[in-house]
């Protein structure tokens, strides 16, 4: 095919791919089958790949997102993005109306009610009709660009119907309840962490640096604000929503009314069926619909006087309490869980809650065979408000807190003055062994993709590990041999674990699960100590001398080391090539110019990613700090540099580029 033939064909396929995207994912009635719609796609994607000068910014083979960024660059918002003030309740909302009038010295002003979207805000900027950038809120004034990513949302059209040099509009982003259920399924199933809930788990694939990932989630985005259409005038926000609608995007005016007493019984009403909907809501924004009379009430610092958000109340159901079950955590925590007759609430069913500890059972006096209140406040574990005592039959049973551990029968402490009884087994106890297992390969600690907790327990269940220490000696051929592991599994996991050994030893130590230990201690002491071997050989004395180290740390930190079994377990990840020694340690590579210098990355390296240059700045012997003080010795600068820039300027900082930096690293002499 010649260019030009391709060239038309391409137009006609971006066309026609257009108009069924928006047939599918903003009217949500498709008109042709899924497979002819791939053939157009095929076709696209075809013809691009033997044509490339011909890809287009707004072709829709663009949505599939391209390369891995090696991070955000800021955004900074022309307008800021503002929040909302809060309503709670029909009478805040009644009072918010009177002072309207006051303020405007009217006596009736029209609304438009919408949808308050659990979701997260952004901003979308169109140039001559192409969507050019995608921004987070960021803290309202700064974004985060992150274009790549809003470009793969279905219902959003990377170009316009109608073509107009500029257009800002802003909405939430968002993931329809069902697809956020879909993706923690096949998350659990992956050993993955699941998401506590859609809002969470939508921010989280805008935040991935990979587009590939937003891309593969069924993101949605509905926009309410029009900030700035060149060109176009308008009056009143529905006629923006209107206009908004006819260049493609998905919108809402579920109400416009000048009743308050008409919106307060919608509000209440949508509060009892926000279900229905295929996407969380917490609450209704009611809005003045008259574009100048916005203007005229103005804006506060951080929320305007014309909008206000109607929140839901926590949503609460009453069901029964079946049986009450206990759970052992990883430092031996006992806490009961109640199992309740299952129940929809707030989009999902509930069939448990977790009681904390015994004390709370007690405070509430929740026994088995009672009706509880439940509520959820965003959470995916509901929480037990209170019991209904006028259900009370007398048959009710008082729950014994168990004397033992269910998981290993040691009985079960609960020192003096602490709400929380223990299995004090630590080493021993099954369920212990198993989260601490979880602990070691979680995100922070080791950080081994693919071992999540259904994994872990089935390894663990299997035999094939007994500590986190036998994940190093895993064969390929024991592993492919259980269910649901295939090849390319069992070849990532283990790739996975293998990488863990290169993990840094402020990581390392916070795996080890020892109490009073999070990652704060973590690097403490890898910056005091710099290898394994030195905290381990560490005193008392010594520890507490350490800022930040009280007592209590110093004890747990001894207690733990003094562990015959603990210095064996740690002997062996040394043997199996665990890096035990902190970055700096490690390098023979000081540069003595660098030594002991504080130094800031901004902006994009034209070569380096952030990571990597902090980490080249560790191995020669300096630091990396996230913002520019007097203290700070060098600004190295990217592209599009933030306001560390202006600040090394303002306090007199050398700056580099990224040449400067390098040839610096590479300076042997004094
Ligand atoms: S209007 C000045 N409308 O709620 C206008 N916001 O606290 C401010 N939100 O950050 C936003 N649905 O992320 C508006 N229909 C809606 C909304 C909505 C959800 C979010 C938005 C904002 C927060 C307000």
């Amino acid at each position: 095919m010649k260019k030009a033939e391709a060239q038309q064909r391409l137009e006609e396929l971006r066309e026609i791919i257009r108009g069924h995207d928006y047939q599918y994912y903003v009217l949500d009635n498709p008109i042709i089958s899924d497979f002819d719609y791939d053939r157009f796609m095929q076709e696209l994607l075809a013809l691009e790949n033997n044509f490339p000068e011909l890809v287009t910014a707004d072709s829709p083979s663009q949505r599939v997102g391209g390369e891995p960024l090696a991070e955000f660059t800021a955004y900074r918002h022309r307008t800021p993005l503002l929040s909302l003030s809060n309503a709670y309740g029909s009478d805040d909302l009644r009072e918010f109306h009177q002072k309207t009038l006051n303020d405007l010295s009217l006596d009736s002003v029209e609304y438009v009610v919408e949808y308050k979207i659990d979701g997260l805000s952004v901003a979308v900027i169109y140039e001559d009709g192409v969507l050019t950038v995608g921004a987070t809120r960021g803290d309202g004034t700064v974004g985060e660009n992150v274009t790549a990513n809003l470009k793969t949302i279905k219902n959003i059209p990377l170009k316009l119907k109608k073509a107009i040099p500029r257009l800002e509009i802003r909405g939430e982003v968002y993931l329809p309840r069902e697809s956020f259920e879909r993706l923690n399924q096949e998350r659990d199933a992956l050993g993955e962490a699941v998401f506590a809930n859609p809002r969470n788990a939508a921010a989280g694939s805008i935040r991935q640096l990979d587009p590939k990932i937003a891309a593969e989630r069924d993101l949605r985005a509905i926009l309410y604000t029009l900030m700035y259409a060149e060109g176009e005038n308008f009056t009143s926000q529905a006629q923006c929503t209107h206009y908004l609608q006819e260049q493609g995007f998905t919108t809402m005016t579920p109400l416009i009314s000048s009743d308050i007493e008409e919106i307060c019984t919608y509000c209440e009403e949508w509060g009892q069926k926000r279900h229905t909907l295929p996407f969380d809501i917490d609450g209704m924004v009611i809005k003045i619909n008259d574009l100048a009379l916005q203007k005229q009430l103005g804006n506060r610092s951080r929320n305007p006087r014309w909008a206000i958000a109607y929140k839901f109340p926590p949503e609460q159901q009453i069901t029964q309490v079946e049986s009450i079950a206990v759970q052992v955590g990883r430092t031996g925590a006992i806490t009961p869980i109640a199992n309740l007759t299952p129940i929809p609430l707030a989009g999902t069913m509930v069939a448990r809650a977790t009681l904390h500890n015994g004390d709370f059972i007690k405070e509430k006096d929740i026994r088995i065979g009672d009706y509880v209140v439940i509520q959820k406040a965003g959470e995916i574990i509901p929480e037990v408000v209170s019991v209904v005592s006028e259900k009370r039959t007398g048959k009710e049973q008082e729950f014994i807190f168990p004397t033992l551990c269910p998981e290993c029968q040691t009985p079960v402490v609960r020192p003096e003055g602490e709400a929380v009884a223990r299995c004090p087994n630590t080493l021993s106890c099954p369920a212990q062994v198993r989260e601490g297992i979880i602990h070691f390969a979680s995100r922070n600690a080791m950080n081994i993709d693919g071992l999540g907790p259904a994994v872990i327990n089935q390894l663990y269940q299997n035999g094939l590990i007994h500590n986190a220490a036998d994940l190093y000696i895993l064969e390929k051929e024991k592993l492919v041999a259980l269910e649901r592991m295939g090849e390319r599994s069992a070849d990532n996991l283990l790739k996975n674990i293998e990488a863990s050994k290169n993990c840094r030893l402020e990581a390392l130590i916070f795996a080890l699960g020892i109490r009073l230990v999070g990652q704060n201690v973590g690097k403490i002491l890898a910056a005091h100590f710099g290898d394994m071997a030195a905290i381990m050989a560490a005193d008392y004395e010594e520890l507490v001398a350490i800022d930040e180290i009280g007592p209590k740390i110093a004890e747990s930190l001894v207690d733990y080391f003094a562990s015959e079994r603990n210095r064996h377990f740690i002997q062996r990840l040394r043997d199996y090539g665990v890096n035990m020694v902190s970055a700096e340690e490690a390098s023979n590579d000081v540069v003595a110019a660098v030594i002991g210098k504080t130094f800031v990355l901004t902006g994009t390296l034209p070569n380096l990613d952030r990571k990597t240059a902090a980490e080249m700045i560790a191995k020669a012997g300096g630091k990396t700090t996230s913002s520019v003080s007097k203290k700070t010795d060098y600004v190295i600068a990217g592209d599009n540099p933030g306001s560390k820039y202006t600040k090394a300027q303002e306090l007199k900082i050398t700056i580099l580029d990224e040449a400067e930096f390098l040839t610096l690293l590479a300076s042997k002499e004094e």
